[in-house]
């Protein structure tokens, strides 16, 4: 078996697939089976840095599918397209959330995120309508609007020549959004730190923490209802609750009073939100479960279009001529306009440059599963009761699925090709996951950080601040920066900062 596995990993390095591996090299085995290669070494180095790093020099030595053992715990990481096919899309009924489900439970409920089974389908069936052509294309004046907003605060940075941490104004930026497209509410965090905005930051980070911590302080009794952090993160977690359940009701109460026609595309001109547009649709579903669906669309939808931002910006301060084909194009299409939906499909280059640095930067790194019974993955049988992590990060660097995959080059997929996705990639690019679980906020997302992107190199040059401290990964459900992504905004030549409306 070791020799198998020695041999299995040599060849697999040298570019031949995992799967078809695993099928030749079964017939030197008596079982037909192989053993899943168990890592070795120094696992508490995993502890010190983004933990998807050390996971991708263990897929070097180990190949696509490994185990590792913490203690009492054991994972299976895979990293094989083939067998992340298998498991997000051929058999994914075979599999639940698993530990995702259980750290996540104290702010999504049983949202659409942590959901399994009956539950899960049935919201799922409910809540995608929601996301239909007609409210994709009104929410691209939405995101110009939170766009230009943002070009205001960056020009007086401009002027006054100070950095500015991009980090935490694309983390804003987002939030406005998702507040307006979930329930219409304007948080208006690029203005405001307080209240409710600063409560959902206290949630966000807790789940964060709780997602990437070993040991679960915040189940120790007493110490969970006395430890000043647990008491901060009860207080805001009633806030958010209080404001969703006060949002739900008086957005119940408005279309009560409505008349309403309610079919496919249906959408409340003044409240073209996603609440609205459930609760017309005559949802029959308790506020919890709604409340639980919101919060989740609202993680969802925030952190990972602001990752995003965060590290496209990055990798354009490092490649300039991306940045000048970037700026050539969002010129011609756009000129001083703001974006609508018919720019989405011209902004080709762009929409690249969305696409690669989701290549390079995953959001999330890793997706995480349990299985619900025995399996095969490839020829390795599993048995019911796995956690699994599924490393995007190691399909999306492996270098049998890219060439130099470790250069940002949004030309890799061709202008007039498809655009990039898990399916016409066959499952090695998944920057929203695959099968029936896949991110129902792809379109939203890509519409979203194509407008943001557009409208911030248009006005603007952007550059790593002088004595910025260097750009480190750390890690939560994204990739965060360990001390942001300081900047210095300059306005292009002959750019000004109010736009046009179309
Ligand atoms: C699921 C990525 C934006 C709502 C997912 C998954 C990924 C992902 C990888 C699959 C998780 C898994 O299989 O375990 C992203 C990225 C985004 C983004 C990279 C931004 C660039 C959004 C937005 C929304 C959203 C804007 C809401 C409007 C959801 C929901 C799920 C999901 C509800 C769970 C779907 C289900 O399990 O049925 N996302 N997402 N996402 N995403 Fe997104």
């Amino acid at each position: 078996n070791g020799l198998i596995s020695v041999l299995r990993n040599s060849l697999f390095k040298l570019g031949l697939p995992g799967k078809f591996l695993a099928r030749v090299l079964s017939f030197s085995e008596e079982e037909g089976f192989l053993d899943i290669p168990q890592a070795k070494g120094n696992i508490g180095a995993i502890g010190k840095q983004a933990f998807f790093i050390p996971l991708y020099d263990l897929f070097l030595v180990y190949g696509g599918i490994f185990r590792l053992n913490f203690g009492p715990k054991s994972f299976l990481i895979v990293s094989d397209p083939g067998i992340a096919k298998h498991i997000l899309k051929g058999n994914s009924k075979a599999y639940s959330k698993g530990i995702l489900a259980e750290i996540l439970e104290f702010v999504m409920g049983t949202g659409l995120i942590p959901a399994d089974g009956e539950i899960w389908r049935k919201r799922r069936r409910v809540v995608v309508p929601a996301l239909h052509q007609k409210y994709v294309s009104t929410m691209i004046g939405l995101f110009g609007e939170a766009s230009y907003r943002l070009c205001e605060k960056l020009n007086d940075a401009a002027l006054e020549g100070r950095s500015v941490e991009m980090e935490s104004l694309f983390s804003r930026l987002t939030l406005d959004i998702i507040g307006k497209a979930l329930f219409n509410y304007d948080f208006d965090s690029l203005s405001n730190d307080t209240g409710i905005v600063e409560a959902v930051y206290t949630v966000l980070r807790e789940s964060e923490l709780r997602s990437t911590s070993p040991i679960p302080t915040w189940e120790i009794p007493i110490w969970k209802d006395i430890s000043p952090r647990q008491r901060k993160v009860n207080a805001s977690l009633e806030l958010v609750n209080n404001t969703l359940d006060g949002l739900i009701d008086m957005c119940k109460r408005i279309v009560e009073e409505e008349d309403v026609n309610f079919g496919e595309e249906y959408m409340n001109e003044k409240d073209p939100s996603i609440l609205h547009f459930l609760l017309a649709s005559g949802d029959d579903v308790t506020s919890k479960q709604l409340r639980d669906d919101l919060m989740t669309m609202l993680i969802a939808g925030h952190e990972t279009s602001a990752a995003v931002l965060t590290w496209t910006f990055y990798l354009l301060s490092k490649e300039p001529s991306v940045v000048s084909k970037l700026q050539d194009e969002v010129d011609v299409v756009l000129g001083d306009r703001f974006p609508v939906i018919d720019d989405m499909k011209k902004l080709k280059y762009t929409t690249r440059v969305i696409n690669e640095s989701l290549r390079l930067y995953p959001q999330p790194p890793v997706l995480i599963r349990r299985s619900l019974e025995d399996d095969m993955l490839g020829m390795f049988p599993i048995k019911k009761g796995e956690d699994i992590f599924i490393s995007i990060w190691n399909l999306h660097h492996c270098p049998n699925n890219w060439v130099d995959p470790e250069i940002f080059k949004p030309e890799r997929w061709p202008l007039d090709g498809p655009d990039p996705n898990e399916s016409n990639q066959d499952f090695s690019y998944l920057p929203f996951g695959g099968g029936p679980r896949k991110c129902l906020g792809d379109m939203f997302a890509t519409f979203e950080t194509v407008t943001a992107l557009a409208m911030l190199v248009r006005k603007f040059n952007f550059e790593m601040a002088p004595g910025a401290p260097s750009v480190e990964m750390t890690t939560g459900a994204t990739i965060h920066t360990t001390q942001g992504l300081n900047m210095r905004v300059s306005q292009r030549k002959g750019a000004t900062i109010h736009p046009c409306k179309s």
